[in-house]
């Protein structure tokens, strides 16, 4: 590897199809159809090119992976090739024979996403009746079989409130992890914003609760989480900084250095099809944009906290400001900041807009 050094995680998005249908859904707002996917020996050589490369753990994701019948043959390709492999699934239509087949392919991690501690509104979220159900079954059998789980809470103004009730069930369910992870606003979210931010006041609350639950739960699960974007001083270093960490390939092999990279205009993606994915990760024009800090404009470009965040979400600086090498401003030192300050306070109601299926 160049002196780039190598990503530490791949996440393959193996397909865009997905049983449910969640108003914060991080996919794309053009989901790419399954004649456009991929295929099995692709994803094989994908996963041996990403070994040799130096990746340690590869997260099979989606949409629903299992909504591909090879899920196993590329969960063994994976395991084959020396990455930890970690299944993120929405559980549903996943019965336990198919999870023991995915263990005996090599499968070492699932992760589980819960819409919220009350199994109706769980399901409300999802937009898919019994999904609750199908999700604390299957994370069951995760426990049963001996493989590790987690799971990954969405937060958001209707359930915000019940951080507390998350971390118990995910503790209850025999979880190693969980992941309190805010909505993040754009592509799908971005239409539901009004109906998904929760207050400033409940935020902060969920802040200061995860802290205290970070203490009686010591020893017994891992909680992973940031303070919501819109309600804190300087942004994160999304996805540990671009083109720093990870990488992301889509269903029909095009290579992104975040989920939502395609919704800046003008980046070039260069797919696994014509190119070797260590190739892509060191040259190709979308990763090479914002790598490191030299793009960079004031304020970040003399900040002392460049190194740190590397300026924060380029998404999101596009998202707010139309330009992608500005501070995101999440920062309040960012001339755009009051962008921000102006929508953390905005609240409002709306029907939500479900992701089609
Ligand atoms: Fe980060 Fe830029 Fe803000 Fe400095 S000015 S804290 S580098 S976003
Ligand atoms: Fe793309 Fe943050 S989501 S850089």
């Amino acid at each position: 590897m160049s002196s780039t050094g190598a990503p530490l995680g791949m996440l393959a998005e193996l397909t865009h199809r997905c049983p449910l249908a969640c108003p914060y859904c991080s996919n794309p707002l053009e989901l790419e159809s399954r004649n456009t996917e991929l295929d099995t020996d692709t994803w094989r050589r994908v996963m041996r090119e990403a070994g040799a490369m130096g990746v340690l753990q590869v997260h099979l994701s989606g949409g629903e992976p299992a909504s591909r019948r090879d899920l196993e043959d590329i969960t063994k390709a994976a395991r084959d090739a020396g990455l930890y492999t970690n299944l993120i699934t929405s559980a549903v239509g996943v019965p336990p024979a198919r999870l023991a087949a995915l263990a005996d392919a090599g499968m070492d991690h699932v992760q589980i996403s819960i819409q919220d501690s009350v199994p109706k509104e769980a399901d409300r979220i999802a937009g898919y009746d019994g999904a609750y159900r199908q999700k604390v079954a299957l994370a069951h059998e995760v426990t049963r079989l001996g493989l590790r789980l987690t799971v990954n809470a969405v937060m958001h103004k209707h359930n915000i409130g019940r951080v507390a009730e998350m971390v118990a069930l995910a503790v209850s369910l025999g979880a190693q992890r969980v992941e309190i992870a805010h909505v993040q606003y754009y592509g799908w979210a971005l239409k539901n914003r009004a109906s998904l931010m929760p207050s400033r006041a409940d935020a902060e609350a969920a802040v200061a609760k995860i802290e205290q639950l970070r203490r009686d739960y010591q020893g017994r699960i891992v909680i992973d989480a940031v303070t919501p974007d819109y309600y804190a001083r300087l942004p994160k270093a999304c996805m540990g900084g671009w083109g720093r960490r990870s990488l992301n390939v889509t269903p029909s092999g095009r290579v992104l250095p975040c989920h939502a990279a395609e919704t800046i205009p003008a980046l070039e993606f260069w797919s696994v099809r014509d190119h070797a994915l260590s190739d892509i990760w060191e040259h190709s024009p979308a990763f090479t944009a914002f790598r490191g800090t030299a793009w960079m404009k004031e304020p970040c470009s003399t900040c002392v906290h460049r190194e740190k965040d590397f300026g924060g979400c380029r998404c999101q600086a596009f998202a707010m400001t139309g330009d992608a090498r500005v501070a995101d401003p999440v920062c309040h030192l960012s001339p755009h900041h009051q962008i921000v300050a102006e929508l953390a306070e905005a609240g409002g109601e709306q029907a939500f807009a479900y992701r089609g299926r």
